[in-house]
Formats: C-alpha cells, structure tokens, sequence
C-alpha cells in the first residue's frame, strides 16, 4: 500500500511574485485519484505558510499572483518554482509526516484566522451525478412554488385534502394534487389517507409564524428565480432583459429583509466577535437590513450607540427587530439612499456587511468615499462580504454568488482583496487589511480613515 499520507514543506518567510497574493495549489494523485487543493497563507504575513504536497505525485503548482503555472513532481519542482518566481527560499525543511486529520485541524493555535488554510476535495464526476445536477432545479422548483403558495403554513394546523387547499389557494385542483404529492415524495409533507399535512419538523423551518423559520429565504430565492431564468441570455448579451429589472414589491422587500436575519442570525455572534470591533462609541450600519448586526454590535459593545442607515420601508423592519432586542433606545435611524445622499457624520466604527457585491467598483470607490466622510480621523470601516482568492473560484460560494450578481445587479460582484483594498485606498482609506478568511459571505476586511 502506497503511504498517502502528505508531507509537509514549511517554507520560512516565503515571498512571492507579488507580496500578499495567496498561492493555489492542485495535487492529482494518480494512486487514490484525489485532487486536493490547498491555499497558500499569504506570505506577507511573515508566517510560517504550510504547503501539502503528495510525494511522487504529478503537481501542478500555480501562483496565482502572477498566473505562472506549472506541472511537476513536488520536491524537483522546489527550486525550479523558486527561480521561476526569481525568489529566494531562505530555508525548507521537511517535517515528520502529519496525518490528514492533522493538516486539516482547524484550530491550531499557532494559526491566526486569517492564515488557515483551506483544504478542498474535488469532486470526480459521472454520468448519474452530472445529470443529477442538471435535473437539480426540479426538487428546488417544487419547493419554491410551495413556499409561494404558503402550502406549509396551510397545512400544518389540520391535515387537508388537496381539494380543500386548491379552493383556499385558488389554484387548479388537479396541479395541486401532483405538487401536493411530490412535496410528500420529498418527505416535506405527509399524506395519509388522501390528506395532506406538514410534519412538525417541517413546520418550524418552512412556516410563517415561526421565528426560525426559513420561509423568507426561500421566498428571496424564489424572487431571485426569475432573474437566474435569463442567465443564458445575460452570458450571450452581457445584459440583463428588461424584464429582469422588476422592482421588489412590499412583500419581496420584506421576505428579503427578513431572509437577511435567517441568514445572520446563527453565525451573528460568532461574527461580531470575529470582527473585534473594540470599544467604539458610534457605529454607523450602513444598509443594515433587519439590524441583525447592529444588535450584536450593541451587545458586544456595551459602551456604543447606533445609527441604523437603510431605505426608508426597511428602516421601519429594523426599528421592530431593534424593539425586540431590546436596545432601541441605543439607536438613531436615517433613512436614505447611499448611492445619492451623504452618511450622517460623527462616527467611529462603520460596517458595511453584506453590501459591497451588489455594487461595481466605481459604486464602491464613492461609498467607501461617503463612509470616510462619515468617520472621525482615525475611525474604522469592517467589510464582510465573500473576499474572492485572485483566481476567483474560492470561496466556492463567492463564485457562484458573482453569479447572483450578474443576473440581479448592473454591476455587482465578488471581489478580491486587492480590489477591495485599492477602492478603499482610492477612497482615502489607509491599513486595509484582510482579518479573516471565510466561506459563507463571512470574510472580513479592516480599514481606518487616517488621522490627518
Ligand atoms: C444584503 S442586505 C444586508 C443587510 C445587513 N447589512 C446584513 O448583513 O444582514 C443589503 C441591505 O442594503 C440596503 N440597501 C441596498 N441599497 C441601498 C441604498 N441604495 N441605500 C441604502 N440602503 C440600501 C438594503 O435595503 C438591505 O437592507
């Protein structure tokens, strides 16, 4: 039996092409047929940057900071990687062989958040799978037609033939009857005796008047549907149809607020905490949403105030939300556009989660413009958004988010940290740095206004 174990290259201060670009690197490994991909710490951290390889293994290694690729056998490739980079390795040395579980530990102490690297397994397709995915859509259908017929909710009181929904719902009796029973095909609904109810499991994630409940999510993705319909046509045109650019009625709107506080509110904590914000005294959320932040920023900073900035119908939503938390009377809002108004000045801590990729670029440069505005010398601006790898297929999910973007905004986007850190310093933003590393629209970067 071949070793598949991986051995380790520690490289000790290694530069690359260019300073802080992160490095890929793909393993096939001919004997169990794996490909591994791993992410290269960026070396401007000084670090330790810790580096799998898979001996006698075909590597390809590609620096992506430069788009140099080349494949090679791992340790023949060390010297030849290092002058086709014109860098010198001040020392390599090898390590006793760590296990997998090993290299993938995630909380290594000696490793800042930011420094963690990421290792993913490729998926080896096949015809089935292949087709599974191209046929994806039907099960996803099934569901989003569901929750916008608010089948759920309807059915978890009493247990109803599929007559008795038709009628309430207003639909054809015979359609119902086949979305009725596919629903229960997909264990989302039960049918005993030809009626149909929502078992319990189901009723706390998918009904309206649970708390925890996913509904608006999935009623944002339904909304969002129809804009991804076109996605052939935006790829052939390079523009959206006119009939994409429907405005969100009051009920989108407010599905997709709320469908901002589902997403949040598990990881909001944890994120808050990750951001350290320190201990500010006025914070500015800049299209807070439902506020689901600006609540956890309170908490975490007891000594702060806030101020709430959104469109006018979602300041309403965060007010609520704000009530409930119970930390209203830390609160101002102002209601605007950030496209057009300037940003209530006076602030030492701004946020701006979530909203940089529905923006282009130049959107962004004037944004970070108005927010810089809005602090006080020396105050700081936390992003999170998905911080796309200079190649932009990592984070997977930033990836295929851009092409969220694409099909719903004028020029949104994922970007990458070297984007995102010139549109800050062109905005006057200095000390722009990346804090951590996430794949679930949970990167962060850090700026500060400088003290002039
Ligand atoms: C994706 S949500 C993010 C909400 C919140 N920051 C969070 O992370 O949960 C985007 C927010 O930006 C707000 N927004 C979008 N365009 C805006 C604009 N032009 N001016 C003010 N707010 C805007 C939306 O209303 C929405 O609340």
């Amino acid at each position: 039996m071949p070793d598949e174990r991986p051995s380790v290259l520690i490289f000790q201060d290694l530069r690359f092409c260019q300073e802080s670009a992160p490095l890929w690197s793909t393993q096939f490994s001919p004997t169990n047929g794996m490909e591994t991909t791993g992410y290269m710490p960026q070396a401007a951290s000084k670090r330790p940057a810790l580096f799998t390889v898979y001996e006698q293994d075909i590597c390809r290694t590609n620096c992506l900071g430069c788009g140099h690729l080349q494949a090679l056998t791992v340790l023949e490739a060390l010297p030849e990687f290092c002058e086709s980079h014109d860098r010198r390795i001040d020392r390599a040395r090898r390590l006793p062989r760590p296990t997998n579980a090993d290299m993938l530990r995630p909380d290594r102490d000696d490793w800042k958040e930011s420094d963690r690297p990421m290792a993913i397994e490729r998926k080896r397709w096949d015809a089935l799978s292949i087709l599974n995915l191209a046929r994806g859509f039907q099960e996803s259908r099934i569901l989003l037609t569901a929750v916008e017929l608010d089948v759920f909710s309807r059915l978890s009181e009493k247990a109803k033939s599929a007559t008795d929904v038709a009628r309430q719902v207003r639909t054809n009796e015979r359609a119902m009857t086949k979305l009725l029973d596919a629903l229960t095909a997909m264990d989302l609904l039960t049918k005993r005796q030809g009626v149909y109810s929502t078992p319990a499991s189901v009723r706390a994630l998918l009904t309206s008047d649970s708390r925890q409940s996913v509904l608006p999510m999935a009623l944002h993705s339904a909304f969002v549907w129809r804009s991804w319909d076109h996605l052939t046509d935006v790829v052939r045109t390079g523009k959206r149809s006119s009939t994409q650019t429907r405005q969100r009625d009051k009920k989108d709107l407010e599905s997709f607020i709320h469908a901002m506080r589902v997403i949040a509110s598990p990881r909001v904590v944890a994120q808050v905490k990750a951001m350290r914000p320190g201990k500010p005294k006025r914070i500015l959320d800049v299209g807070a949403g439902p506020a689901t932040y600006t609540i956890a920023l309170l908490n975490e900073c007891p000594g702060a105030r806030a101020t709430v900035f959104d469109l006018p119908p979602v300041i309403a939503i965060a007010r609520k939300e704000l009530r409930q938390a119970g930390v209203l009377s830390r609160v101002s809002f102002v209601a605007g556009d950030f496209y057009t108004d300037s940003l209530p000045e006076g602030h030492d801590l701004a946020l701006l989660s979530a909203i940089i990729h529905q923006n282009s670029r130049k959107e962004n440069v004037e944004l970070y413009r108005r927010i810089r505005d809005a602090l006080v010398p020396g105050g700081r601006l936390i992003i999170r958004d998905h911080v796309m790898d200079p190649a932009r297929i990592r984070p997977r999910a930033g990836a295929l988010f851009a092409i969220n973007m694409l099909v719903n905004t004028e020029g949104g986007d994922t970007y990458t940290f070297r984007e995102i850190r010139e549109d800050l310093e062109s905005a006057g933003f200095s000390t722009v740095r990346q804090t951590r590393k996430g794949e679930m629209m949970d990167s962060l970067v850090k700026a500060r206004k400088p003290k002039e």
